[in-house]
């Protein structure tokens, strides 16, 4: 019926110092759908991930814990895999980039690249922790805001006032590793030569295949123009050495992508007739798919396929990024509970709930999603308890009791029938396209068809008259196979909810091509519940063991990622488009009144009049103002910043200053007629 595609799909590969959490199921879930979809289709189809096991992180998170990297990977190895089982998701292998087959296809790669002159070396500066010998990333450097003197603050940006800045204007900066004062050092580092790819990436760009978001985003890469790329870190490191460069080692990001390979390899070494060239090769035309996250796009749309193709190896045949998750509309935050982990999830909820309501709401975009989790009840009780599983629960207690299980030998309505099977051809045309929201609307829309079919005929009523055997029977065994569709079109979303169905119904696997054919003049199993409503106690004590999870969890525990340093201060950097500028809200503000705070002497305390609407701001400007002088003047402030909770209060908003910081910052303000609150454009 179709032909069968070869297809390789992969998730981005977690970290492994520290735990799944319902962030990141966005990501397993949106992929293990799509993977378990192609595979009832009837397509070749492997689904691959691994642990993301390098990096200066893991490699100190270790050291904190007084284990050995090796020892800190598998044992976070195991968790992993463990949450990931729990909630289905069906990878065909699951390895680490810590592996042999993972050296052997890093150093591949590098050494094709190097050997056709897309590797530069050069010498570069950057601090250094004399105690702890070793060169310190952004992250891991703290200080004194340059702004607003806020102790204790890490890398390129401040937690009090927001302020971006480079590490080397922290004030009294001390390695977070040792504590002490970091020295500049000069170190050979290696670069790949993206430059050299700018031809076959925009023709990659043009192939037609990426998100509309991410072609946009790599133009604009381009207009910026591609910069070199450092692949290397000094020892000590925890990752593979660079051939011939001993004490070098590639950068975590390098080998990371180069784990889908790895884990790949490891697959085919395992599967006879899975062969590697088959999805890898030059000339492979098989479909090559990278789920990821919307913070990593820049190395999966321009440093893996550049490698890719300086080695000789295909590139991808498409990326697939998503947005992030917010939960109740807000980050994910620990002090709000909502820094929920798989586990404390796992512990209180139904895997499928979350599986179900992240399908009814994820689209092919990059938009972030949002956890209701009021709204995630509603939906999970009104449609998979309320709708789907309700089919059965009214038609199959009549069969067991009345017909020793066995269904009637036609149906009662064909031509209902049929209109499901055709429905089927714009859901799985949605699931391609991964519109699930819409394969779930879709879906949904036919339980709402099934369940007035059931009340149109009520069984209950024809069960209480006699003569009216055949009838009761037909009923039930239509809205059984009525049943018996809907999960077909859901099995992708509920793999355990499908198999328990088809356990019930006494029926192979489903593949979506056997949906047509009902099943009738035969025999099912007893009926037992398949899944019952959400308790919105379960969701508060889930809250709660969130919060409680926090107290546990050591400070130290949230030792900072190493990212690429383009995306540090914004997960998508680059030039922002005019609708990114247009969200900032800039507002003609007044100041009525400004006085020092107490403790701060750096702040002002600065009261905003917005013509109407009055804001508290703390800023960092006292060096620069006497309070007295500012009183009466107008500015431009941030108006939709979110509220920033400070030692002295909450800080509404920010003020615009120009200049260095200290006593040379300068205020804003608009030229006389702008009234207070006017939007500025
Ligand atoms: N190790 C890298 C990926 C290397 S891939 C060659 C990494 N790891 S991660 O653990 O930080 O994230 C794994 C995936 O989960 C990424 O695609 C990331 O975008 C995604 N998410 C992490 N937090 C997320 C949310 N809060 N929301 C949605 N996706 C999130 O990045
Ligand atoms: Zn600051």
């Amino acid at each position: 019926m179709h032909q069968s595609r070869d297809i390789l799909i992969t998730s981005a590969l977690p970290y492994a110092n520290g735990p799944i959490h319902l962030g990141h199921l966005v990501e397993y879930i949106q992929t293990d759908i799509w993977a378990r979809f192609q595979k009832m289709r009837g397509h070749n189809c492997w689904y691959v991930c691994a642990d993301d096991a390098h990096g200066t992180p893991i490699m100190l998170r270790a050291r904190q814990e007084g284990v050995t990297p090796e020892h800190l990977i598998a044992r976070v190895a195991a968790e992993h895999q463990a949450d990931f089982a729990a909630f289905h998701i069906g990878f065909d292998n699951y390895h680490s980039t810590h592996s042999p087959e993972n050296q052997h296809y890093a150093t591949l790669i590098y050494t094709r690249n190097r050997d056709a002159g897309h590797i530069a070396q050069r010498t570069i500066t950057q601090a250094y922790d004399p105690v702890e010998q070793m060169f310190l990333p952004d992250r891991f450097i703290k200080g004194e805001c340059p702004k607003c003197g806020a102790a204790d603050q890490y890398g390129d940006n401040c937690e009090a006032c927001g302020a971006s800045y480079s590490p080397a204007e922290l004030k009294n900066p001390r390695s977070a590793v040792s504590g002490a004062v970091p020295e500049q050092r000069e170190s050979d580092h290696y670069f790949f030569k993206l430059g050299d790819f700018e031809p076959m990436l925009r023709a990659w760009t043009r192939s037609g295949s990426l998100q509309k978001e991410v072609a946009n985003k790599l133009d604009e890469w381009f207009a910026a123009g591609l910069q070199e790329w450092d692949i290397s870190r000094d020892a000590p490191y925890f990752g593979f050495e660079i051939p011939d460069h001993p004490g070098k080692f590639f950068y975590v990001w390098l080998d990371a992508p180069i784990g889908y390979m790895a884990s790949f390899q490891h697959l085919c070494d395992q599967t006879p007739g899975l062969e590697f060239a088959r999805f890898w090769g030059q000339d492979s035309t098989a479909e090559l798919y990278h789920f990821i996250g919307k913070d990593i796009i820049y190395f999966h749309a321009l440093f893996f396929p550049a490698m890719l193709h300086g080695a000789g190896f295909r590139t991808p045949s498409a990326i697939f990024a998503h947005g992030f998750l917010t939960v109740d509309g807000q980050k994910m935050s620990k002090s709000r509970g909502t820094f929920i982990k798989a586990r404390t999830y796992l512990d209180h909820l139904n895997p499928e709930y979350l599986r179900y309501y992240f399908a009814a709401k994820l689209g092919a975009n990059v938009d972030d999603i949002d956890l209701n989790l009021e709204d995630f009840a509603a939906r999970v009780n009104a449609d998979l308890v309320g709708k789907v599983v309700n089919i059965a629960s009214r038609c199959a207690g009549f069969i067991s009791k009345r017909f020793d299980g066995r269904l009637a030998a036609a149906l009662a309505e064909p031509a209902l029938f049929a209109e499901f099977i055709t429905a089927g051809e714009s859901i799985a045309a949605a699931y391609e396209k991964r519109e699930f929201s819409r394969a779930v609307r879709e879906i949904m829309a036919l339980a709402d068809r099934a369940n007035q079919y059931i009340d149109e005929h009520a069984p209950w009523v024809v069960a209480k008259q006699t003569g009216r055997e055949a009838e009761l029977q037909a009923i039930c065994s239509m809205g059984l196979n009525l049943f018996r569709v809907l999960i077909g079109y859901l099995r992708p979303i509920l793999p355990k909810t499908a198999a328990e169905s088809e356990a019930f119904l006494q029926i192979e696997p489903l593949t979506w091509d056997a949906l047509a054919t009902p099943v009738l003049d035969h025999v099912i199993a007893p009926f037992k519940p398949l899944m019952t409503r959400v308790d919105p106690q379960q969701i508060t004590a889930m809250l709660d063991a969130s919060k409680a999870d926090l107290s546990a969890t050591p400070a130290t525990a949230t030792a900072p990622v190493i990212t690429n340093p383009h995306l540090e201060r914004d997960p998508i950097a680059g030039p922002i488009d005019y609708e990114s500028f247009a969200k900032i809200d800039l507002r003609v503000a007044l100041i009525r009144e400004a006085r020092a705070v107490e403790g701060a002497d750096k702040l002002l305390q600065l009261t905003l009049d917005l013509g109407g609407e009055t804001r508290t701001v703390f800023a960092g400007i006292r060096a620069a103002y006497d309070p007295t002088d500012l009183e009466g003047r107008m500015t431009v402030m941030v108006a939709n910043l979110a509220p920033r909770k400070m030692r002295f209060g909450v800080s509404e908003g920010m003020v615009l200053a120009a200049g260095p910081g200290g006593s040379e910052l300068f205020i804003l303000s608009p030229d006389s007629g702008a009234e207070p609150g006017m939007k500025v454009k």
